[in-house]
């Protein structure tokens, strides 16, 4: 693989810039009732998150040719989910953290009912971009697919399940199986979302590229969460944005927490290789992906 550092970062810079514009757009005015309502959305959703979500969409979707105006709307609904669930996971009930994208978080900034209200408010929304976009796929039975998927890995036998895992196991010690159950659950199912989203947008995929897609989806999904359990302890709240430390404060099971941080560098390590395998039907085509799963397990936010 050819790695021009600049010019996939500015790639993704472009995505970013893009998937914010179509936030933008989607997210109801602070001017209409309820104003605390829409602010609150508003201030959760643009907040300067990284975007990894809608960026792997458009990164697939440049993978496979399909032109990016028809997933502008699926990449703003996985985001606008990603919002949600973090949100809700900053809630008192759930993380009780109050720090989050380098600013108060939604329920400290307004209160915990304009909290909850904006999650239940921005999941709903979701659901209404995809089935209500217009530049999307013209194919119905592939838009009613990607309800269908974005509903059941969000859900709690998707994400929302995970993060009852979670919750469920504080203060337990989990064996790796256990973990990476969680793990695959409340961050691997949306991470896998994305790219089914472009897959679906494509007008014919041979089957073997559906897999292979899937199979690095289910790596970096999981490569995603180690970095982020390795960041709560080695990074800085500055640079996060979030609280370092949340989670061993809160005694949360986590890669580091049950097999150390150097075997969790190596399982992060491990899951880019098996990524980069999975992608290797792929040709430069499937660079920006490849380039992606590296950053996944070297970011230090
Ligand atoms: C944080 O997600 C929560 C996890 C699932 C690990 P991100 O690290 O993508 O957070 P933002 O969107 O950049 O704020
Ligand atoms: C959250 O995991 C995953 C979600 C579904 C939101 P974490 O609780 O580790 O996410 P951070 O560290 O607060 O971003
Ligand atoms: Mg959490
Ligand atoms: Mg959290
Ligand atoms: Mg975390």
């Amino acid at each position: 693989m050819k790695i021009d550092t600049e010019i996939f970062d500015s790639l993704l810079l472009n995505y970013q810039q893009r998937v914010n514009r179509t936030l933008d757009n989607w997210l109801p005015a602070e001017a209409f009732n309820p104003i605390e309502l829409h602010k609150a959305m508003r201030y959760a959703v643009l907040a300067p998150g990284k975007r990894v979500r809608p960026l792997l969409v458009y990164a697939t979707a440049s993978a496979l040719g399909i032109d990016l105006e028809r997933v502008d709307g699926p990449a703003a609904a996985v985001e606008m989910i990603h919002a949600y669930s973090l949100i809700h996971d900053d809630l008192p009930a759930m993380d009780d953290d109050d720090l989050r994208r380098g600013r108060a978080t939604c329920h400290i900034k307004f209160d915990e009912a304009t909290a909850i209200l904006a999650g239940d408010a921005l999941q709903a929304l979701a659901f209404y971009v995809l089935s209500h976009d217009s530049k999307m796929t013209d194919n119905c039975v592939a838009r009613l697919e990607m309800v269908e998927k974005l509903s059941l890995f969000s859900g709690s036998r998707g994400m929302a399940g995970g993060q009852a895992i979670d919750l469920a196991a504080v203060g337990k010690p989990l064996n790796i199986a256990e973990l990476e159950t969680m793990h695959i659950h409340k961050t691997g199912a949306l991470i896998r979302t994305c790219i089914q989203f472009a897959a679906l947008s494509a007008k014919t995929l041979a089957d073997d590229k559906f897999k292979a897609l899937d199979s690095y989806a289910k790596a970096i999904g999981l490569s995603f969460q180690v970095q982020d359990d390795i960041l709560d302890v080695t990074g800085s709240t500055e640079t996060l944005g979030k609280p370092q430390g949340s989670d061993i404060k809160h005694n949360k099971p986590t890669f580091p927490s049950i097999i150390g941080l150097q075997a969790s560098r190596e399982k992060a390590a491990e899951l880019h290789q098996q990524a980069l395998h999975s992608l290797s039907i792929f040709n430069e085509e499937a660079d920006i992906l490849r380039y992606i799963s590296a950053w996944f397990v070297e970011r230090t936010h």
